[in-house]
């Protein structure tokens, strides 16, 4: 099977890894890609947000498969797109997408379906906004309704925060994502990522992990993508896992056939885990990064069938088998990320990192002019090792970001630390 994978960064480069490995494979392609990948494949540059590009992209290449990595070409409808030139594809419609690209939908569906998430209310009006946000126990969730680079969510610690950002968001910092907003009551409890797939009507278990997404040690800093992450979350207990895929998964995938947009591919749910249960924040509509990048190397089935059966509506009665190892990723970012970063420094070392047992997944990174290994964005390496334990698996990873030579770059040190406390225990 000739496979392409749009995307370009860490996520994309563990799923073309994994997708490389499959037998089903004959060919894999990506599209941009990166350095990383265009070890696995062919790289070929296509803006992904032009879905004739792609398509037109996809029939030169006698393309079978596509994986779609990233959220933006999905709330495009670059899988319309697709299969509406007979091209079969992994990921949401356009229409179901908006479980990810709007949050004010997805708060309504939770309310609709009875499906566990913080009270809210969305508004179009600053005044009303500000109204509201008067009345409301601090801290107080802020949200822009639409896609904002994760940018878009302030937990204001008092109201006149809250009236800052109102204002902020209304006023145009987000652009067209924020003329709509959402106001909701802030959760208590640890945070979790849930994955499943859906094929529209059944759903599968797809893992669990845990992400870093403040900058800096001890979860400090600015928000980001995401500095590290670790699979299993052992705080996920197989009985939560049940009652998440029950309360929260099925219903969704349910509520969205329900109303004529069935939702086919990853279901990333970010959870909190309160006093009274999982609770939903957010959908995401693609795999995290970087948690596709602890989810690959567990994964012990071939990921190309599976993917294949949840585009196809064939899931019932698939299964995903895992290795009981954790896995933990370290992000190497740029000096000054989430803020302005100097791209084109030199990176070195890939090998013997990757020799000291770590698999190193590239992101940004590009090859300058030499040949020569560079760092090209904010993020730009995933070191990830597995272990028996999360304790072991994070000494690996260290022990690998050690022999990697990029001066320009840092990372957190503590990746993995809440478990890491409870494994001490
Ligand atoms: P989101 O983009 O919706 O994932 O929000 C970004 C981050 O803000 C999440 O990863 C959470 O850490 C935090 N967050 C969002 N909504 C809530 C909430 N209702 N209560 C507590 N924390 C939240
Ligand atoms: N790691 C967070 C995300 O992928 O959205």
């Amino acid at each position: 099977m000739r496979i392409l994978l749009l995307g370009s960064g860490g996520r994309e480069h563990a799923l073309a890894w994994k997708i490389a490995a499959s037998p089903l494979c004959a060919a894999l392609i990506s599209a941009p890609g990166n350095p990383g990948m265009a070890a696995l494949g062919r790289c070929v540059p296509v803006d992904v947000m032009d879905n004739q590009a792609v398509v037109a992209l996809a029939k030169a290449e006698r393309i079978d498969f596509v994986v779609v990595g990233p959220d933006n070409p999905l709330a495009n409808g670059v899988v319309d797109a697709l299969e509406a030139a007979g091209i079969k594809a992994f990921g949401p419609s356009g229409a179901a997408a908006q479980l990810e690209a709007s949050k004010g939908f997805t708060k309504d569906l939770c309310a609709e379906y009875g499906i566990p998430t913080g009270r809210y209310r969305r508004f179009t009006d600053a005044a009303a906004a500000k109204a509201y946000a008067a009345t409301h126990p601090v801290p107080v969730v802020i949200k822009a309704d639409g896609l904002a680079l994760g940018k878009g969510v302030v937990i204001a610690p008092t109201e006149k925060d809250a009236v800052a950002e109102i204002d902020l968001m209304f006023g145009g910092a987000f652009g067209v994502a924020g003329r709509s907003i959402v106001i909701e009551e802030f959760l208590h409890g640890e945070e979790v990522s849930v994955f499943a797939l859906s094929d529209g009507t059944d759903a599968l278990f797809f893992g669990t992990a845990q992400d870093h997404k403040r900058v800096g040690d001890g979860d400090e800093g600015p928000n980001t993508g995401g500095m590290g992450a670790y699979s299993p979350a052992a705080i996920v207990t197989p009985a939560l896992i049940d009652d998440i895929m029950a309360r929260i998964i099925r219903p969704t995938v349910a509520a969205m056939a329900a109303r004529g947009t069935p939702f086919k591919g990853v279901l990333y749910a970010g959870l909190i885990l309160t006093a009274e249960g999982p609770k939903l924040i957010e959908y995401n509509a693609r795999f995290g990064d970087p948690e596709a990048q602890v989810l690959m190397p567990r994964l012990t089935s071939d990921l190309v069938p599976i993917l294949m059966a949840a585009a196809e509506g064939r899931l019932a009665g698939v299964e995903a088998h895992w290795s009981d190892e954790t896995a933990l990723t370290v992000v190497m970012a740029a000096k000054g990320y989430p803020g302005a970063v100097e791209k084109g420094s030199l990176i070195a070392g890939l090998e013997a990192a990757e020799a000291a047992g770590a698999i190193v997944f590239q992101a940004g990174t590009a090859r300058n002019a030499d040949g020569a290994l560079t760092a090209n964005g904010g993020r730009v390496l995933n070191v990830t090792a597995l272990g028996a334990s999360v304790t072991e698996a994070r000494a690996r990873a260290y022990a690998a970001v050690e022999r990697i030579d990029w001066p320009e770059g840092f990372c957190r040190r503590d990746i993995g630390w809440r478990a890491i406390e409870r494994e001490r225990r």
